[in-house]
């Protein structure tokens, strides 16, 4: 495939886990990925290689997607002659789980504006860019925790995600009519370094829980965020897709 053939796609926080994940499924499948990082140069340089050893094309671009200066000239480098066909908004930044009569206000509202930060500018950016060429797909990527039984100590995450979930349907509202779909996908717990703290017992008593007996890897979500962004799926929007593993329906 011809470099300037290739539909371009912006992955933030995509030096690692699911972000990492996506970024290698989507330059699989033939995208130009803008390989988004914030701290971790070296290993958003080598998702650039895996890529481009497996015949695609990446490269990285360091930006802190919670400062709009930062996040609009992410979006300015990331595009090819100002196209861009795919916007995956995945950055998160760690946190520890803390229940809310020990969190503080300035920390709960920390958490929730930069979830909303993360991905205004490039949603606004990425409208109008997308909205000028008449079609576009954006995905954001939030939590099963988001709409489930409410977990211990993450009730400023999930009221993060939760804003998220309904700030997509509004832009996914707005955007339809510009040829722009956008949706939601929900992990449950997947096995990455920000989970990484988890007990094995833990990871195990969740797998044990699950429908389809296993936690999810950060390839079972990049895949259904390329499932969203391809052709399969032109007459989806406005959608949160929970990738659990069958979790959220058993009741305990
Ligand atoms: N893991 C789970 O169980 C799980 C479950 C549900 C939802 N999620 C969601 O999935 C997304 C990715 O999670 P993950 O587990 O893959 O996380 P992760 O392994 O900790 O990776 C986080 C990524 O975000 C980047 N990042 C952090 N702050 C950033 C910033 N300010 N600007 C730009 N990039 C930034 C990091 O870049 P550097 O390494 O360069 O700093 C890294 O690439 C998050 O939105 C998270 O809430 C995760």
């Amino acid at each position: 495939m011809n470099a300037t053939t290739r539909p371009t796609a912006l992955v933030t926080g995509a030096s690692r886990g699911i972000g990492a994940a996506t970024a290698r499924e989507l330059g699989a499948r033939g995208y130009r990925v803008a390989v988004n990082y914030f701290s971790n140069r070296e290993a958003a340089d080598q998702v650039v290689k895996v890529i481009e050893a497996d015949g695609g094309e990446a490269f990285a671009v360091r930006a802190d997607v919670h400062d709009p200066g930062q996040a609009a000239e992410l979006l300015r480098r990331s595009t090819a002659d100002g196209r861009l066909d795919v916007l995956v908004c995945n950055a998160g930044a760690g946190f520890t789980p803390t229940p809310v009569r020990t969190l503080p206000w300035d920390d709960f509202k920390a958490k929730v504006t930069d979830e909303l930060a993360s991905v205004y500018t490039l949603t606004q950016q990425a409208m109008a860019l997308m909205g000028a060429q008449g079609r576009g797909r954006i995905v954001y990527v939030s939590s099963s925790v988001a709409d489930g039984p409410p977990a211990p100590g993450m009730a400023a995450h999930g009221t993060a995600k939760s804003a998220l979930n309904t700030f997509a349907r509004f832009v996914a509202h707005e955007a339809g009519p510009l040829g722009i779909n956008v949706n939601v996908v929900a992990p449950g717990f997947v096995r990455t370094e920000a989970s990484a703290g988890m007990p094995e017992e833990f990871q195990r008593s969740l797998a044990e829980r699950t429908p389809l007996g296993r936690v999810a890897e950060p390839e079972d979500i990049a895949r259904t965020i390329a499932m969203l962004v391809g052709e399969d799926a032109g007459f989806v929007t406005g959608e949160v897709l929970t990738v659990d593993g069958g979790r959220g329906v058993v009741r305990m």
